[in-house]
């Protein structure tokens, strides 16, 4: 059944129709075109769909597109500010942190997610919050220094 949904994408209102059978993954890549958020597993094995809702990290295969009704969203598309890249962006830039790429968004968007939570942003703390997205090319060490490096200079 086709249902009207509201939710805060990226910062801007958008009130969207969504099938009750739909994910949240389904709705942000093939309904609005928001290609930054990746398809892999779609069982919640990867991690690589993961976005925010209302500023938590989420596995979007295992969120059905109804259930955001009222949520904030914030993609990949939505965290560089005016053209300016996010420190956590640029961090990643700086420390190397990507190869293909596919795993990325994923990785970021904890990161800023990260960052939003106060101090003590350790090598630890970063290890367990990133637990559960898979990266086969970068070994993990650049992506856990580029949150560590972007929280100290916070
Ligand atoms: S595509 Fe969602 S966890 Fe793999
Ligand atoms: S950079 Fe290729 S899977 Fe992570």
């Amino acid at each position: 059944m086709l249902r009207s949904i509201k939710v805060v994408l990226n910062g801007v209102e958008r009130t969207v129709d969504v099938e009750d059978h739909w994910t949240l993954l389904w709705l942000l890549r093939e309904k609005l075109k928001l290609k930054g958020t990746k398809h892999g597993c779609d069982r919640g094995d990867c991690g690589i769909c993961t976005v925010l809702v209302n500023n938590t990290p989420v596995k979007s295969c295992l969120v059905l597109a109804p259930e955001v009704n009222g949520a904030e969203i914030l993609t990949i598309e939505g965290l560089a500010k005016e053209g300016s890249l996010a420190p956590i962006q640029k961090s990643f830039i700086e420390h190397s942190a990507l190869q293909c790429g596919i795993c990325t968004a994923a990785f970021v968007l904890t990161g800023h997610w990260l960052l939003q939570q106060g101090d003590g942003v350790d090598r630890k703390r970063v290890a367990e919050a990133i637990d559960g997205i898979l990266c086969r090319c970068t070994g993990y060490r650049q992506i856990i220094e580029a949150i560590v490096d972007a929280a100290r200079k916070k």
